[in-house]
Parts: structure tokens; C-alpha cells; sequence
């Protein structure tokens, strides 16, 4: 029995395999809105056979875009969009999901085929923010402190976007709180410099992840999942690591938090990363064991024998792909083949297999 064929059921949400699209910008959105690309992109990884297909970092607000070619759930408008992507993906029998995100001091930066650097106001750009006043690298935008205030939208902005998200058809939402985003940004000593009761102890640093969960969990329902995405470590000295990872993905269950998407580093760009095949997947397994709660793996894996190894190690419930599934959509009818396992082909494709 294959093990990534195997379906998994989360609350009263069943995947019919282990195989997560990963989320991936596509940088190809006017005002927020997913359009046809959107659909075709995500619509081919569910024909492909994924249990999950995760929607790319969707900005709850607009200035909390990476890009201003990011989609977004910040109004109504873009959950009327979205809808027929999610109801497209759902059909074909796969979960649609969507990651909620805020760039902080990473937000208004150019498309990466331009250069990531800083969008100037006059070319669509806007003031960023972050917890602190420091800029993530020479040519970045220079971020302005967000008080109490601020704070509190954030809060809000995350509970409406994850709202929208349930209207557009979405059964599955991943707060994203890694790669250097706002609530990695919060988390991190290294970003976070704050002396009131948002930053210094580690207590105060995860505040804002666990009020982003807690609204999330106001308006999204008991009967379906949330997942969370955090950067296991900075790979930077003085910052997150895996130790605080465990303390505070320890409170995420009681928090309503379904499963921990383990990736790692973004928030400097003096982290130490080596990269290499499955190069994150311990973290995961650490976090598993010493929490007990579910997790995805992701990572450089690209091969149906690694993913089926990656959970045959107890290491992660799910595995998330991305760039390979760039390159093939049709992984998983591959994969399932070679573990002599069955994905259904769509009835106008089965002539072909
Ligand atoms: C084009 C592209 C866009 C990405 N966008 C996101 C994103 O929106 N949110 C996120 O959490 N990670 C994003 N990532 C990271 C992937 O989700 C994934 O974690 C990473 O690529 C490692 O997995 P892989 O080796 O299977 O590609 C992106 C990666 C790529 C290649």
C-alpha cells in the first residue's frame, strides 16, 4: 500500500492523496484579481492528480503584497474571481486551498523576473510596514512601525480574508507566517525589535501569529482545516530556530491549527541555507515528534520514491511539492503508477493511460 496514495481526512475534509500543490506566486494578477492563468495553473495540477492545490500567497491586504502582481482576498470582487477556480479544482476531485498572506517589510517589491527590489511609489509602489524600522536589504523598501493600531487591521484584515476565502469555495486555508513575511517578522528576534507587549519575549514575539489564528478560526469553520507555514529556522545566529519552532507549534492545536508547513529561512539575506534534496523534511519530523501535531514536508522533493520515503519515516502527513510540479502537473499520475497505486484519470485523458 502506498503510503502518498493514501487518502487523508481532517476534520470533515478528506484528500484523496498526500500530494499538496505547494503555493506559488505567479506574480500575474491585476489588482488582486486571479484571472485565466489562474485557473488554467491551478485547474492542471488538480487534472494532475494532487490531493491539494494550494493557491499562492493571496495578500489580505494591499499593501500587504509582495508584488503589486499579487492576487488578493482584501474585497469581495476577488472572491467572486476565485470562486470559479476553487469550484474548478474541487470538481476534478482535489481540495482547493489558499495561503493568506501579509509581506511586511517584504511587500512593494518588483516581479522577480524584474529584480526583486523596491517598487517606487510613482511606479505603483506603497509605504510598506513591518514591526520594526529595518529594511530587509539594501534597494528594499524601509518599513514604517506598525503601532497597536496597525496591529489590530492586520488582525482584522486575516479574519475577512480567510471569510472571503470560505464565500469563493476554499476548504482549506494556510496562514502564511514564513519565508520573512509579517509574521515571521514578528516572530524573529532578528526583525522584531519591539518593547511593548509585541515583541521581546518569545511569548510577545508569537502573539500576533497566534491572534492571526485565533480570528481565522472565528470565521472558518470547525468542520474544515487550517494549516500554518512557518520557517523552521532563520538560519541566521540570534534568530528563530527549531527549538522555538517546537515551543510554539506545541499551542498550535489547542489553537485550531490542523498542520504545521515546514519550510525554512526568507526573513535575512545573511542566512546559511544549504539546500539539497529533501533538505527541510528533519524539520519536520522534529516538529512532528516532539508535538505530535500533523505536518507537511517541503523541499526539493521530486520524486515519487523520496515521497513515498518522506512519510514511510513517519517524518510528515503531507508532503507539498512546487517546482516539480511546475515542471510536470501530471506528477502525481506518475507517481501513483510507479507505487502501484491509482489516482482516477479524468475521463477525457484515459484513452492515454
Ligand atoms: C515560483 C515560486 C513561487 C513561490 N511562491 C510561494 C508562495 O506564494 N508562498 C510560499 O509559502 N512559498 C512560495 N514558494 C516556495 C514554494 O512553495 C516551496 O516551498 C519551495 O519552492 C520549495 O519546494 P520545491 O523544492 O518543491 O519547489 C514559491 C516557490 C516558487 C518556485
Amino acid at each position: 500500500m502506498s503510503r502518498l496514495f493514501a487518502p487523508f481526512t481532517q476534520r470533515s475534509l478528506a484528500m484523496r492523496n498526500r500530494i499538496a500543490v505547494s503555493p506559488m506566486c505567479q506574480y500575474s494578477a491585476i489588482d488582486g484579481m486571479p484571472d485565466a492563468w489562474h485557473l488554467v495553473h491551478l485547474g492542471s495540477r488538480a487534472v494532475g492528480g494532487a490531493g491539494v492545490v494550494m493557491a499562492e500567497a493571496t495578500a489580505v491586504s494591499p499593501e500587504g503584497r509582495i508584488s503589486p502582481a499579487d492576487t488578493g482576498l482584501w474585497n469581495d470582487a476577488q472572491a467572486q474571481a476565485w470562486a470559479p477556480v476553487a469550484a474548478f479544482v474541487r470538481a476534478q476531485g482535489a481540495v482547493p486551498a489558499v495561503q493568506l498572506a501579509h509581506a511586511g517589510r517584504k511587500a512593494s517589491t518588483r516581479v522577480p523576473w524584474e529584480g526583486r527590489l523596491g517598487v517606487a511609489p510613482e511606479d505603483g509602489g506603497w509605504q510598506v510596514m513591518g514591526p520594526s524600522a529595518v529594511a530587509y536589504d539594501a534597494g528594499y523598501p524601509h518599513p514604517a512601525v506598525l503601532d497597536a493600531a496597525g496591529i489590530g487591521t492586520v488582525i482584522d484584515d486575516f479574519r475577512a480574508a480567510a471569510r472571503r476565502a470560505l464565500d469563493a469555495g476554499f476548504q482549506l486555508v494556510e496562514i502564511h507566517a514564513a519565508h520573512g513575511y509579517l509574521l515571521h517578522q514578528f516572530l524573529s528576534p532578528l526583525t522584531n525589535a519591539r518593547d511593548d507587549a509585541w515583541g521581546g519575549s518569545f511569548d510577545q514575539r508569537i502573539r500576533l501569529t497566534l491572534a492571526v489564528i485565533a480570528a481565522v478560526r472565528e470565521v472558518w469553520p470547525e468542520r474544515l482545516p487550517l494549516w500554518l507555514r512557518i520557517s523552521a529556522t532563520d538560519a541566521a545566529a540570534g534568530g528563530w530556530d527549531l527549538e522555538q519552532s517546537i515551543a510554539l507549534c506545541s499551542r498550535l492545536r489547542d489553537a485550531g491549527v490542523d498542520l504545521v508547513d515546514v519550510s525554512s529561512g526568507g526573513l535575512v539575506p545573511w542566512q546559511q541555507i544549504d539546500t539539497g534534496p529533501g533538505y527541510q523534511v528533519p524539520f519536520a519530523g522534529a516538529i512532528r515528534r516532539a508535538t505530535g501535531i500533523a505536518t507537511g514536508a517541503v523541499g526539493l522533493i521530486t520524486s515519487a520514491a523520496q515521497a513515498e520515503d518522506v512519510l514511510a519515516r513517519e517524518d510528515a502527513d503531507m508532503v507539498l511539492m512546487g517546482r516539480e510540479l511546475l515542471r510536470n502537473p501530471y506528477f502525481p499520475q506518475h507517481a501513483a503508477r510507479e507505487l502501484g497505486a491509482d489516482v482516477p484519470v479524468p475521463v477525457q485523458y484515459a484513452r492515454a493511460w
